[in-house]
């Protein structure tokens, strides 16, 4: 039995923040509504220059220094993006290509804000089945670019960003207790019929224009809690554990309350629950690294812990995944 062990972890935030004073300025909202309803205080939004590949690269190089590895080690690449630079080639081999490890499989992956977990599960199967010995795993996002600026019920909700870690097979690890470290269990659904609850309204194949992101927030919201708190009970039974085992809970950010929800769901104290929505707003993809990496270099999360990562998004789809630190 091998386990696929978290060596490193980084991100990457565009320069620019934008607060909620701010967006009033430009839709009819206020701080009060945005702060009550979802617990966002800012965001982070890419300017001219910045895009999903840049900030995709940056924080896939600080995920390489923190591991203390070099580009040329890595044999695989699975970058979860909905907002790639182009409609091809995939943005994981630009990231390559400025990385300088060309040869190597990359790839992007299409699950909207559960992309990162697709992509890690993708990148974890890969490795255990000997295709790849070190995956660069990244969820990047330029959500700023597929919002409609005059629909106030959207666009106060996101922000943009990258997150990525780097994952090793560990040949050496004996044990399938969940208390050897690496990736212990994952589980990942989807279910089409509710394409229409979120969605972006373009794309190559249909109008031949980027779109804009469409979505009945409620309904997500409503559909997101009970499928969170479903998937997560999947996993912890599967990895044999019971909730208290549980140091830290990564959740996607898309709203304080719906961590909140599914926490009480599951009966886990909110301490547990790494939050970063406040400042960095849902990032798609990126969130659930970018909150890892935060709650990691902020010394929350450390060597050891069992840390659960969840999200949920467009599709829908939805997952969780159970990791020893
Ligand atoms: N500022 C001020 N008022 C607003 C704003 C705004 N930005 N947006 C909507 N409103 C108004 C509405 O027009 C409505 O007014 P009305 O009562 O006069 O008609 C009122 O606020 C309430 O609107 P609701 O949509 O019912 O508000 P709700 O409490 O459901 O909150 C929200 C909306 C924040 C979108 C919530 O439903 C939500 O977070 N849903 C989850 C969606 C989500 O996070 N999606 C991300 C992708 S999927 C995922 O990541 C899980």
């Amino acid at each position: 039995m091998t386990r696929s062990r978290l060596r490193g972890t980084g991100s990457a935030l565009p320069a620019n923040v934008v607060t909620n004073a701010e967006l009033a300025e430009r839709v009819d909202t206020s701080d009060e509504w945005i702060v009550e309803r979802t617990g966002i205080r800012q965001r982070y939004i890419a300017e001219d220059g910045e895009t999903t590949s840049t900030l995709a690269i940056a924080a896939a190089r600080a995920a390489l220094d923190d591991a203390r590895i070099e580009a040329g080690e890595i044999d695989l690449i699975v970058l979860a993006t909905a907002t790639p630079d182009n409609t091809f080639p995939a943005t994981a081999t630009k990231v390559q290509h400025a990385l300088g490890c060309n040869g190597c499989i990359a790839f992007d992956v299409a699950a909207v804000c559960s992309g990162f977990l697709y992509a890690l599960a993708t990148a974890d199967s890969m490795l255990q089945s000997g295709m790849a010995k070190r995956a660069l795993v990244i969820g990047a996002e330029t959500f700023s670019r597929i919002l409609d600026w005059e629909d106030r019920t959207t666009c106060v909700l996101f922000g943009d960003g990258a997150g990525a870690i780097v994952i090793e097979r560990d040949d050496a690890s004996s044990s399938d207790s969940a208390d050897a470290p690496g990736i212990i269990s994952t589980r990942l659904h989807a279910d089409g019929a509710q394409h229409d609850l979120l969605y972006v309204d373009g794309g190559p194949s249909t109008t031949q224009t980027v779109g804009h992101l469409r979505m009945k927030g409620r309904e997500v919201f409503r559909h997101a809690v009970v499928n969170l708190a479903s998937v997560l009970h999947e996993v912890i039974e599967d990895a044999g554990i019971s909730t208290d085992d549980i140091d830290w809970v990564v959740p996607h950010q898309a709203n304080a309350r719906i961590l909140d929800a599914t926490a009480r769901k599951l009966g886990l104290p909110a301490e547990k629950i790494v939050v970063t929505v406040d400042q960095h707003a849902n990032t798609s993809a990126a969130s659930v690294p970018l909150a890892l990496d935060t709650a990691r270099r902020d010394g929350r999360i450390k060597d050891g812990d069992l840390v659960m990562l969840e999200a949920m998004g467009g599709g829908f789809t939805w997952g969780a995944s159970l990791i020893r630190i």
